[in-house]
């Protein structure tokens, strides 16, 4: 593939909103784009990545005000933060840009424009909800009221979080505005409609090409099937976005302008720079388009975006990679959990590199959720980057060092080896394209395997003690860097500040184009570390920033201990791991609440022979602290102490019953004594 032409491929990630931070979710698209954009480019290709904010709406408008600012100001200062996110994940944009831009502008009115002069908008009159006070029309979600079939007050105006019943905002019981608490009234205004249903039989069709992805058409498929709806594209003053052109007081709808960003940023680009612009957006030419997006936002840019792209007579996309949303340990990111963690905040704490990773790890080219387990995470990268990758050239750099100046063998003594590893790079090549970067990564991971075992066998450590053995060590170590090499450039979309230190080490760059010639009495430069294992306490530090204040300190687990896996695949433990804990009778002294936390109670405990020990015990639901003193219960004594927010435990009560407020504690019993051992 590589001694194709180059391709021209321009590409976009979704344009965040800017009205909060960015998170990991957002990440986890950057991340997937910019490794695809990465990859192309090593191979040799014209790949440019561009995004922006998206800068209008409603919301936005509401937040600045809320924080004294103007919308400018705040989009403005959105954006810096965004930007620093980005670079701080090592994601390459040619170019971040704001919808709120002249190009935007320009291009928004243009294409409006052109649907119109195809009779392709429509214009009429609705009801809708207007708040008299703020003097603004209220969508469904700035409505609250009490739900008309559960009746449970302060819901939505689209659906009852109470009993899931979904209506309209008008059949709310008592509905006021979520903005200023008035009543709202009904009011009529002229909007302006997208004629979606022109575009039927383009849109079936593009539906059966192979530009979306099986599970993504079918979706759309229902959209289609059930009849397509004309789309309301306008939205009246005060609205934080471009007035139509030609009606004083209406704006385009904030989903009308953001998809035209692409060609915004993208135009901003070229006349930075110079670069080709119409070849990209013309129909008919050579230039591919793809955008990246979460699995959320598949209508907007599989219906309408190509419905209005056909209309303005510009090209449709070549494919919408459309990705899964982020759990972390498999469940939506939480705040109390200290689970949301954004862009920066993990930023404050860990190398980007070790997200890169994972994701690439687990991303495949489905929608399916992408799960962030934070102890499978510690434990992957440790294992992979550090244990196997770095591991090669680590242990073979020094004997380089040592006894040969750092210069390489004359000769390739494996070159089969090395030449296997080379040849796999089609197939890798082949994985990233089609954006299965878990099986590529699966492949990587398996000739580092490889190169690992090769040296294991050959083991320079026990040549370069015996005699007139040198010759043998500098063979075995220059092939190990050899494949280090290959496996870095392989690694290079992935890791890219990795990849830099590693060029810089192995003295050339990294060339997926050049790979064929071995690295042969060529001389490398001092072996500093790559990157350093995740510290597990790092992660939790992070979840800790993460959680807010008046949270209880749930534990969230990050790092797997060593020893703590004695479980296999059907949950069985061996009696040996059993055997292990040490339980004990313990008599409860003393009970107390804990300051901030809803859960947990301070227990003193006599363990006999043992001591007293603190413990922190989530059981606060079922007991009083008062009823508590004096019981006996069952402890583990022997569990390491651990920190926790509120102090330090030194054991885990054991207590039976389905949780919350049943549960069991021993009755005083005469034969038990505290400390006694439990057989
Ligand atoms: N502004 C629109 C996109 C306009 S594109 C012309 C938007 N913004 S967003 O900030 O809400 O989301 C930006 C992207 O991040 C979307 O593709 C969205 O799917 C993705 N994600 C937001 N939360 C996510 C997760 N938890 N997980 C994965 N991706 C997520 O939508
Ligand atoms: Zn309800």
């Amino acid at each position: 593939m590589a001694a194709n032409a180059p391709r021209k491929i321009l590409v976009t990630s979704a344009l965040p909103y800017a009205n909060g931070p960015l998170h990991l979710g957002h990440m986890l698209e950057q991340v997937q784009t910019d490794i695809w954009v990465r990859f192309q480019k090593s191979r040799g290709h014209d790949c440019l990545y561009v995004c922006a904010d998206d800068a209008h709406g409603t919301a936005i408008m509401l937040a600045a005000e809320k924080l004294g600012i103007t919308p400018e100001q705040h989009i403005d200062n959105m954006r810096a933060l965004h930007m620093a996110d980005s670079e701080g994940f090592l994601i390459d944009f040619a170019n971040f840009h704001s919808t709120h831009s002249e190009e935007n502008e320009k291009w928004s009115a243009e294409i409006y424009k052109r649907l119109k002069a195809n009779s392709h908008i429509a214009s009429r009159e609705i009801t809708q909800a207007f708040d008299p006070e703020k003097e603004l029309f209220l969508a469904d979600r700035f409505i609250k009221g009490t739900c008309p079939r559960c009746k449970t007050a302060d819901q939505y105006g689209d659906n009852c979080e109470n009993c899931g019943a979904t209506y309209s905002p008008s059949d709310l019981i008592d509905p006021v505005s979520a903005i200023s608490g008035a009543t709202p009234v009904d009011r009529e205004s002229t909007h302006f409609f997208f004629r979606l249903p022109e575009f039927e039989a383009m849109l079936k069709e593009w539906l059966d090409s192979d530009t979306l992805q099986p599970q993504v058409a079918n979706k759309l498929r229902e959209w289609t099937d059930a009849g397509l709806q004309e789309w309301d594209i306008s939205r009246d003053a005060p609205y934080f976005g471009f007035e139509i052109p030609g009606e004083p007081g209406k704006y385009f709808y904030v989903w009308l302008d953001a998809p035209i960003g692409y060609i915004a940023s993208f135009e901003n680009y070229c006349e930075r720079t110079g670069h080709a612009f119409d070849e990209y957006w013309q129909p008919g030419g050579n230039t591919e388009l793809y955008h990246f997006i979460g699995k959320d936002i598949i209508n907007f840019h599989g219906l309408f975006w190509p419905a209005m792209l056909e209309s303005a007579g510009l090209r449709t996309p070549t494919a919408i990679f459309a990705h899964g949303f982020l759990t972390v340990n498999g469940t939506k990111m939480s705040k109390s959990r200290g689970t949301f963690v954004n862009a920066s905040t993990y930023l404050q704490h860990l190398q980007p590199e070790y997200l890169r990773y994972y994701f690439a790890a687990k991303l495949s080219d489905s929608v399916d959720d992408i799960d962030l387990n934070l102890e499978d995470f510690v434990q992957r990268v440790n294992s992979d980057v550090v244990g196997k990758v770095v591991n090669i050239a680590s242990r073979c750099a020094g004997f380089l060092k040592k006894g040969f100046n750092n210069r390489l063998a004359p000769v390739c003594a494996e070159p089969e080896l090395l030449a296997d590893a080379i040849a796999a790079g089609e197939q890798i090549a082949e994985l990233y394209e089609k954006r299965e970067f878990n099986k590529a990564i699966r492949e990587i991971v398996a000739l580092a395997d490889r190169a690992n075992q090769y040296i294991d066998e050959h083991k320079p450590w026990v040549l370069a003690k015996e005699e007139g053995r040198e010759a043998d060590v500098h063979a075995v170590c220059s092939v190990g860097i050899n494949l280090f090499r290959v496996l870095m450039t392989y690694l290079k979309p992935v890791l890219p500040a990795m990849a830099e230190k590693s060029e810089a080490f192995l003295n050339i760059s990294l060339d997926w184009t050049v790979l064929e010639a071995p690295l042969v009495d060529h001389e490398l430069t001092k072996f500093k570390p790559l990157i350093q294992r995740i510290d597990p306490k790092d992660v939790e530090a992070m979840v800790e920033t993460s959680r807010p204040a008046e949270a209880p300190a749930e534990k969230t687990p990050v790092a797997k201990k060593k020893e703590q896996q004695p479980v296999d695949e059907s949950g069985t433990i061996e009696f040996d791991d059993f055997a292990k804990v040490d339980l004990r009778v313990a008599k409860i002294v003393a009970a107390d609440h804990v300051e901030g936390a809803d859960k947990l109670l301070q227990l003193t405990l006599d363990v006999g022979e043992l001591g007293t020990k603190n413990v922190f015990s989530g059981i606060k639901a079922a007991y009083k602290p008062e009823d508590l003193v004096g019981k006996l219960t069952v402890m583990v004594a022997n569990l390491a102490p651990r920190k926790m927010r509120f102090g330090v435990s030194e054991g885990m009560v054991l207590a039976a019953g389905p949780g919350g407020e049943d549960i069991y504690l021993l009755e005083p019993h005469a034969g038990a004594q505290p400390g006694m051992q439990v057989k």
